[in-house]
């Protein structure tokens, strides 16, 4: 097989503010909604942070970034993806003025990255709607949040525009109609919500997101800014035609955030959607103006895949990312049970490239497990996991395909470069990173980080471009 990766591809690794910086409160910081979320996006919300809350101390990447970009760099990246914590900026969101210490710290992190030719590549919203706003005005079920999502904007892209090209406005958009709070900030609990609740809410997230593209597009006409779905591959259970058209439905939930921030407008198969299930938007005149500004390319996380089928009779249901499908008889799954499909994200990227010819972005992908550390035999400790350099190998290998396939990639930022707490459970112990951090679920250890076996790895796939994949 060739492998071709562009020149100037885009490799690196992916975190999220929330799962890493740790010093929750420091520096002028407000409560985000994952401060009150100790077991993470599949638990329960409490009033107040409590100190089982694995995330308020993360790897404690706040105090530790120059160490850990350091590593970054050895490995040879040319870009970190991580989010802005909003409330570090606006602690509670609405204010009129930003938290300078919070602005400052970002700058000093742009700036380290720099110092090693790494681009910086930041989410504007990774699942950090400031507590306030989850309690004053119920998250993103609420109009208000697109003006205090525009000042922050505004803040931000005036603040970094010299120091961060690349953009991507919602982490994994459409999960908000899966996990309404941690993804929308919404303190009404999810079985209390009617679809048109999720679906306001989720439009106003959209036309926030076009409003973000536009003001960036004025303000830094050289970057480019991205959408971020939540990339659930659906396969039909059987060739059943029942399957095949039930499957296209599902598909849909995922590509219709696709296709507004690709087309800048509702796509007409949700008009059905809407008619069925009784959902009703409210859309203000100017939605319709503002939701034609459309993204530079499109971003996604990939994981894993699942089936579809009318007839559950057929199969059990799968484990996975937020949203869920039954179990496909040619597939392995994880230690957390999600299903590993490699092939999966050659047909999500081919997908995606034929539906919008627009140049994509894998944001996500890796192997949670639990990683042993041991002696390395030159006095110090490292963990051998091949396990990971499989996963990674195998869907790199699928990547290149996709590349021979057409499909215009920019890059490949693998999830927790480093390991961080992790968002659906809230634990270290599934990690997912090249380095390891001393951190137990118990609150122990030294924080120490360690490089694994999949460092070498990772940074001999950079240094040649992709084509160490093919003796590994
Ligand atoms: C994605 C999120 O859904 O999956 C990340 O954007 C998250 O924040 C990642 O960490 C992996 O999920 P988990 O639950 O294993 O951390």
């Amino acid at each position: 097989m060739n492998i071709n990766f562009p020149e100037g591809f885009l490799w690196g690794g992916a975190v999220a503010a929330n799962q890493c910086e740790g010093a929750y409160l420091e520096d002028g910081k407000g409560l985000s909604v994952q401060d009150v979320l100790p077991k993470g996006i599949h638990g329960v919300r409490t009033e107040e942070p409590t100190e089982d809350n694995m995330k308020l101390v993360g790897i404690d990447f706040y105090h530790r970034y120059k160490e850990d970009i350091k590593l970054f760099a050895e490995m040879g990246f040319k870009v970190f993806r991580t989010s802005i914590a909003w409330s570090r900026i606006f602690p509670n969101g609405d204010e009129n003025e930003p938290n300078e210490k919070g602005l400052k710290f970002y700058d000093d992190l742009f700036d380290e990255c720099h110092k090693y030719g790494i681009e910086p590549l930041v989410t504007i919203s990774h699942y950090e709607t400031p507590l306030e706003l989850a309690k004053r005005y119920d998250g993103w079920r609420s109009r208000k949040l697109i003006g205090y999502f525009e000042n922050y904007v505004r803040v931000i892209f005036e603040r970094y525009k010299d120091k961060v090209k690349y953009w991507l406005t919602f982490n994994e958009i459409n999960s908000v109609i899966h996990a309404p709070f941690a993804s929308g900030g919404i303190l009404t609990p999810k079985e209390k919500l009617t679809l048109s609740d999720l679906y306001q809410a989720a439009h106003h997230e959209l036309v926030a997101s076009a409003l973000a593209v536009k003001i960036g597009h004025e303000l830094m006409p050289k970057a480019k800014i991205g959408c971020m779905i939540l990339g659930i591959t659906t396969y039909p259970l059987t060739p059943n035609p029942d399957d095949v058209i039930a499957t296209m439905i599902k598909d849909r939930d995922t590509l219709f955030f696709a296709d507004v921030h690709a087309r800048g407008k509702y796509p007409r198969y949700m008009n059905r959607y809407f008619k069925q299930h009784d959902i009703h938007i409210n859309m203000e005149p100017e939605d319709e103006e503002i939701l034609k500004n459309t993204v530079d390319f499109i971003s996604f996380s990939y994981y894993s895949s699942n089936c579809e089928t009318v007839n559950p009779d057929l199969a059990e249901k799968t484990g996975g990312n937020l949203s869920r499908g039954y179990k496909n008889p040619y597939i392995k799954a994880s230690e957390w049970g999600w299903p590993i499909d490699p092939k999966g994200l050659r047909f999500t990227l081919n997908k995606f490239y034929d539906r919008y010819d627009l140049p994509l972005f894998i944001v996500e992908n890796g192997l949670g497990a639990v990683d042993e550390l041991v002696d390395d035999g030159k006095g110090s400790k490292a963990v051998i996991d091949d396990y990971r350099i499989d996963y990674l190998r195998s869907h790199l290998l699928e990547v290149a395909e996709a590349i021979e396939d057409g499909v215009e990639l920019m890059g490949y930022t693998s999830w927790g470069c480093i390991d961080v707490v992790s968002a659906s459970t809230s634990e270290l112990k599934k990690r997912y990173g090249y380095i390891y951090v001393d951190r137990n679920d118990d609150g122990s250890g030294t924080l120490n980080r360690y490089k694994k076996k999949s460092f070498d790895w990772y940074k001999e796939v950079i240094a040649t471009n992709g084509n160490s994949l093919l003796n590994s």
